[in-house]
């Protein structure tokens, strides 16, 4: 085992117990995007589907959260209880249910993309795909860009997207190489490039949602829907800023991705509070009494992490390196709840969204997802993310 491993070796573990009670809680049910006092409740019903079921965008995280859970202890137990969410996720993309949303790369990768990659599951391959075809629904021209939420021709969202969405092109380059379908890649190039110019302002903080004229294709004005003001800079979406950029550079090859990716890291390190956990929006500084967003963190180190893998060997890599792992510290250190039982988080101290007042100061999916890669990746250095090609053969 390498120094870092044994060092991360009991969060894991407490990781991988909070894992084993969340399934003995749930079993094959979903839970709700973000714990409330402290406790993961069941999934409401919606979209004609009774409670539990797979609706909303967070659901893949409990699934990669099995994977990698599967993936650390080679018990068959989480694998088959990944293998079954796998089928829920196909009868939900072939039922066309909520899956009007740009979130599709958020679903189907760390569900259905990494059954394919683990256990070669032909059933999550065709789920994925039809997900990836999905999305290309969603392309807005002449912009070239997802449209993020709702209906196409639902004026309120028209022609909007969200920092968040350079997470869904994944499930583009992934469904690019599967087909040999040059037009998800070309596809995925267009919409980053859009946001790579239009949603980091000068400073190299970013906006949270970005419009164009839906008739003329036209960059038109930066606005937040999490965050606390249209010219702040909303936390998380720095985050998905620093990973996502990261991420669509080590997939396309396009160097200013890259650049894109370097640009908000060097805004969410110089805004950080002393340990490293992010206010809900980057306005809020040490001294403040509002609260972190820990799944922010988390992300914003697997993005370092990323980040820090395409440089080469100096300065600038060790210092994104660095950043992350002590984050990471920070994290397992002082933003893990204690041993709670069945339905509790791996990551206390996130927030959903202040403006509604959801899951404040509370777990959420993604959060413990993207703690638990974080984990994974710093103890596993040559471990690839699901986000990445596949290491399977792909014939
Ligand atoms: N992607 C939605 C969020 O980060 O809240």
């Amino acid at each position: 085992m390498n120094p870092t491993a044994t060092l991360l070796a009991p969060h894991l573990d407490q990781a991988l117990t909070q894992i084993r009670a969340n399934l003995d809680a749930f079993g094959d049910a979903f839970p709700d995007d973000c714990t409330v006092a402290g406790r993961y409740q069941l999934r409401p019903a919606g979209s004609g589907q009774p409670a539990g079921s797979n609706l909303g965008w967070t659901t893949g995280f409990r699934t990669g959260l099995l994977w990698l859970a599967h993936e650390h202890t080679g018990e068959a137990m989480f694998k088959a209880a990944a293998g079954r969410d796998v089928a829920s996720f196909a009868r939900r993309i072939a039922g066309a249910i909520d899956t009007e949303t740009h979130d599709l790369g958020f679903l189907y990768v760390p569900s259905c993309v990494a059954a394919w990659r683990l256990t070669g599951d032909q059933r999550g391959r065709a789920a994925a795909l039809a997900a990836a075809q999905a999305l290309m629904g969603r392309i807005i021209e002449p912009a070239g860009i997802v449209q993020a939420w709702g209906d196409l021709d639902d004026p309120t969202q028209q022609g909007r997207t969200i920092i968040d969405s350079l997470m869904n092109m994944p499930l583009f380059y992934w469904a690019g190489r599967q087909t040999g379908d040059p037009t998800y890649v070309r596809a995925a190039v267009r919409h980053v490039t859009q946001l790579r110019d239009h949603i980091i302002r000068d400073d190299d903080s970013t906006f949270h949602t970005f419009w164009w004229d839906p008739v003329s294709g036209a960059p038109l004005r930066g606005s937040t829907q999490q965050g606390h003001s249209d010219s702040s800079c909303w936390a998380r979406g720095q985050a998905w800023g620093i990973y996502g950029f990261a991420l669509n550079y080590r997939l396309s090859g396009d160097p200013t991705f890259l650049a894109a990716a370097q640009r908000c890291a060097r805004y969410y390190l110089d805004h950080l509070p002393v340990d490293l956990v992010p206010y809900w929006d980057m306005v809020f500084t040490d001294g403040s009494a509002e609260p972190r967003d820990s799944s922010a963190a988390a992300i914003a180190a697997c993005g370092l992490i990323e980040l820090a893998s395409n440089l080469p060997p100096g300065p600038e890599r060790e210092r994104y390196q660095g950043w992350a792992v002590a984050t990471v510290d920070s994290l397992a250190l002082g933003y893990t709840p204690p041993p709670a039982g069945l339905a509790s988080g791996l990551l206390a101290h996130g927030v959903y969204d202040m403006p509604k007042h959801v899951g404040v100061d509370e777990a959420n999916l993604w959060g413990d997802y993207y703690y638990f890669e974080a984990l994974t990746r710093l103890a596993r250095p040559g471990w690839t993310p699901y986000w990445r090609q596949p290491v399977r053969s792909e014939s």
